[in-house]
C-alpha cells in the first residue's frame, strides 16, 4: 500500500473517443506535455457506434442549409431546454472540423461533384449527416488517432481513473490503476480533461461497451462538480433485439436516412400514426413523399420514422406493449423494400450500409437486402453530464475540464443524431485549447501523500476478503446485473414517480452490497476487483438520473412520465442541477435557464 508509479503532465485528457482524442491533439498543439489515459486500448471508443454520421451544416446536397438552422433543430431537438450558447458554437463551427478532419484523412462519402456527402438523419432539416457509409465514428476516431499519434503526446492504455486529488478547489492530479497489473498511478497534472463518455452500462439494454460505467460523471461529482440534466438518457430507437447476445447493438438511424421503414406484425407504418404537433408541417403524411425525401426531393417532407429519436422509441414501445411487436420483441426496419425503387437495389444497400449488412448477416443470419430487421431500444447516450462553461468547457472546478458525452449542455432533453461526433469535435478542440491555456498560466498544485493512501486503501479494500462482509454469494457482476435490470425496469423510457421512488431505494440496497462485496483474487488481471471499482461510478449515475427524473414532473424529450404525460411551461424554465451536499447526500436543485439573445430567439422564431 502507498506504492506507486508518478507521471507529470500539464495536461491530463481522460478518455480516448472522439472527444478525448481531439482535446489531447489541440493541447499538445498548443506546445503542452499532454498525458492520455484510456480505460481500454486506443481507438476503442463509443464513438464508433455514431455510424451514420457527423452533423454539420456544409450545404453540400441542400444550398438551404445553414448554422442559423442547424442551431434551430438542435434546440427544438432538445425541447429548448439546452444550453443555447453550446448549441450556437457547436453549429457555427462544425463545419470547420468536419474540412479539418478531410485534411488529416478523413475519407468521407462524395457527391457527385466531389463534395463531401450528406444524408438525412432524425430532426435535422436538410440532408446534414456527412458520413462514411455506416462507419463515420470508425473513420473519425481513426483519423484522429493517425493524427493525434505525431503530435507527441503520451497514451496510458488500460488504465482506470478512480477519482481526481485536490489542491484546496483546484485539481491538481488523479489517481489511476493499471488494469493488467493492479499497479496504482499518480497522474500529476496542471489541467484535467474529462471526456470518459456515458453511462449506458446502467441498463441491461445498451449500445455502449463495457467501458461506460460514467466514471468520468461519477469522478467530477465526488471531486465537487455539478452534473446537470441527468435525467435526460437517449434511447436509441433501434438496437439489435435477437440473437439475445447481441441485444442493444445499434442499428444505424442512417437505415432510416437511407429509406428504411419501420412497420409493426400487421405491416402497418405505425409511425404515421403519431406525428407530433411541432413537427406536423414538416412531416410526409404518405409514403410516396417520404420516400421523394430520401431521394433528396426538396419538396416533400420527411418520412415519420425520420421524427427524433424520443419519439420513434417511443412509438415503437407503444407498438410492442399493445401486442403489434415482432417475434422476439421489436419491430419490423425493412431497408430490402427499397429494391422496388430502386435499380441494383441490393448493391445499393450493400455499398450504403455495409456494417449493418454484415452485422445482421453475421449476428443473426439476417440478409437485410431481402428481408426485414428485428429492432427494438437501445439506451445509447446520457444527455446529462458534467456542468461546464459553453466557451471554455470548465466545470466549477479550477483546472477541470469536460467534453463529449460526459459534459452536458448542448442537447437539452433530447440530442439529434449525428450531433454527437460534431460535438466531440467541436467541444473537445475548445477543451483542449481552454486547458492548456490554463497550464500555461497555472503551476503544478500540490498532492497530498495523506490523499493518496486514503483513495490507495479506499480501491485496494473489496480485495481484502476478511474485511469485506458481504454475502460469499454476491460478486460485482451480480450487483452489476441486479442495477441494470433495476434501471431498465424503473427508469426506463416510461416512468412514474412511485417506481422511481422505489428505485431510489433499490440504489441505496445496492450500494450496500457494493459496499462490502467480497472480490476474490489478487490485483493483476482481475475483472471482479475492476467491476467493483465501476459499481461505485454507476451507483452515483444512477442515482443522479432517478433523482433528476423524479424532480421533473412533465414529459420532456427523452425523458417521459406516464404520471405527468405533458410537457409543462413551467418546467420549460429549468434545469435540474445534481450535486453531493456538506453531508454527502446527493442533491438536486432546479436552475432557471437564462434568457436567450435576442438574435439566437430571433432565429428560432424564423425557422419556426
Ligand atoms: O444511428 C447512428 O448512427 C447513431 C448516431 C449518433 O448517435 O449520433
Amino acid at each position: 500500500m502507498g506504492e506507486y508509479k508518478s507521471h507529470e503532465y500539464d495536461v491530463l485528457v481522460v478518455g480516448a473517443g472522439g472527444a478525448g482524442l481531439r482535446a489531447a491533439i489541440e493541447a499538445s498543439a498548443a506546445g503542452v506535455k499532454v498525458g492520455l489515459v484510456c480505460k481500454s486500448l486506443l481507438g476503442k471508443a463509443h464513438t464508433v457506434m455514431a455510424e451514420g454520421g457527423i452533423a454539420a451544416a456544409l450545404a453540400n446536397v441542400d444550398d438551404r442549409d445553414n448554422w442559423r438552422v442547424h442551431f434551430a433543430d438542435t434546440m427544438r431537438g432538445g425541447q429548448y431546454v439546452n444550453n443555447f450558447r453550446m448549441a450556437e458554437l457547436h453549429a457555427k463551427e462544425a463545419p470547420a472540423r468536419v474540412n479539418e478532419l478531410e485534411k488529416w484523412g478523413a475519407m468521407f462519402d462524395r457527391t457527385p461533384d466531389g463534395k463531401i456527402l450528406q444524408r438525412n438523419f432524425g430532426g435535422h432539416r436538410y440532408p446534414r449527416l456527412a458520413h462514411v457509409g455506416d462507419r463515420t465514428g470508425l473513420e473519425l476516431i481513426r483519423t484522429l488517432q493517425d493524427h493525434g499519434i505525431h503530435q507527441g503526446m503520451s497514451v496510458h492504455m488500460e488504465c482506470t481513473l478512480v477519482g481526481l486529488l485536490k489542491d484546496g478547489d483546484r485539481v491538481v492530479g488523479a489517481l489511476g490503476i493499471e488494469r493488467d497489473r493492479g499497479r496504482f498511478i499518480v497522474f500529476r497534472a496542471k489541467a484535467i480533461v474529462l471526456a470518459t463518455g456515458g453511462i449506458g452500462r446502467a441498463y441491461r439494454i445498451t449500445s455502449n461497451s463495457w467501458e461506460y460505467t460514467g466514471d468520468g460523471h461519477a469522478m467530477a461529482y465526488e471531486a465537487g462538480a455539478e452534473l446537470l440534466d441527468m435525467e435526460f438518457l437517449q434511447f436509441h430507437p433501434t438496437g439489435m433485439v435477437w440473437p439475445p447476445s447481441v441485444a442493444g447493438i445499434l442499428v444505424t438511424e442512417g437505415v432510416r436516412g437511407e429509406g428504411g421503414v419501420l412497420r409493426n406484425n400487421k405491416g402497418e407504418r405505425f409511425m404515421f400514426q403519431d406525428i407530433p404537433a411541432n413537427y406536423k408541417g414538416q412531416t410526409a403524411d404518405n409514403e410516396e413523399e417520404g420516400w421523394r425525401y430520401c431521394q433528396g426531393d426538396k419538396n416533400a417532407r420527411r418520412p415519420p420514422e425520420l421524427l427524433t429519436r424520443d419519439h420513434v422509441a417511443r412509438c415503437i414501445v407503444r407498438e410492442i406493449k399493445q401486442g403489434r411487436g415482432s417475434p422476439h420483441g421489436g419491430v419490423f426496419l425493412d431497408i430490402s423494400w427499397i429494391k422496388q425503387r430502386i435499380k441494383n437495389g441490393e448493391d445499393h444497400i450493400k455499398k450504403k450500409l455495409p456494417s449493418m449488412y454484415h452485422q445482421f448477416k453475421e449476428l443473426a443470419g439476417i440478409d437485410i437486402t431481402k428481408e426485414p430487421m428485428e429492432v427494438g431500444p437501445t439506451t445509447h447516450y446520457v444527455m446529462g453530464g458534467v456542468r461546464v462553461d459553453a466557451d471554455t468547457q470548465m466545470s466549477r472546478l479550477p483546472g477541470l475540464f469536460a467534453c463529449g458525452e460526459c459534459a452536458a449542455g448542448i442537447n437539452g432533453a433530447n440530442r439529434l443524431g449525428g450531433n454527437s461526433l460534431s460535438d466531440l469535435i467541436v467541444f473537445g478542440k475548445r477543451a483542449g485549447e481552454f486547458a492548456a491555456a490554463w497550464s500555461k498560466e497555472h503551476g503544478h498544485g500540490t498532492i497530498r501523500d495523506g490523499e493518496v493512501d486514503e483513495k490507495i486503501k479506499a480501491a485496494l479494500a473489496p480485495l481484502d476478503e476478511k474485511s469485506a462482509a458481504g454475502s460469499a454469494e454476491d460478486s460485482p457482476f451480480r450487483i452489476q446485473h441486479d442495477l441494470q435490470v433495476m434501471m431498465q425496469d424503473r427508469v426506463g423510457i416510461v416512468r412514474t414517480g412511485p417506481e422511481m421512488a422505489d428505485a431510489i431505494t433499490a440504489i441505496e440496497k445496492l450500494k450496500a452490497r457494493a459496499a462490502k462485496v467480497p472480490v476474490y483474487g489478487n490485483r493483476e488481471y482481475n475483472p471482479g476487483w475492476h467491476t467493483q471499482i465501476d459499481l461505485k461510478n454507476l451507483l452515483i449515475c444512477s442515482e443522479a438520473v432517478a433523482r433528476s427524473a423524479i424532480e421533473r414532473k412533465e414529459s420532456r424529450g427523452a425523458h417521459f412520465r406516464d404520471d405527468f404525460p405533458d410537457k409543462s411551461a413551467d418546467f420549460a424554465k429549468f434545469n435540474h442541477v445534481t450535486f453531493k451536499a456538506a453531508d454527502g447526500t446527493m442533491q438536486v436543485r432546479r436552475e432557471t435557464i437564462s434568457d436567450m439573445p435576442a438574435e439566437l430567439k430571433a432565429i428560432i422564431e424564423e425557422m419556426k
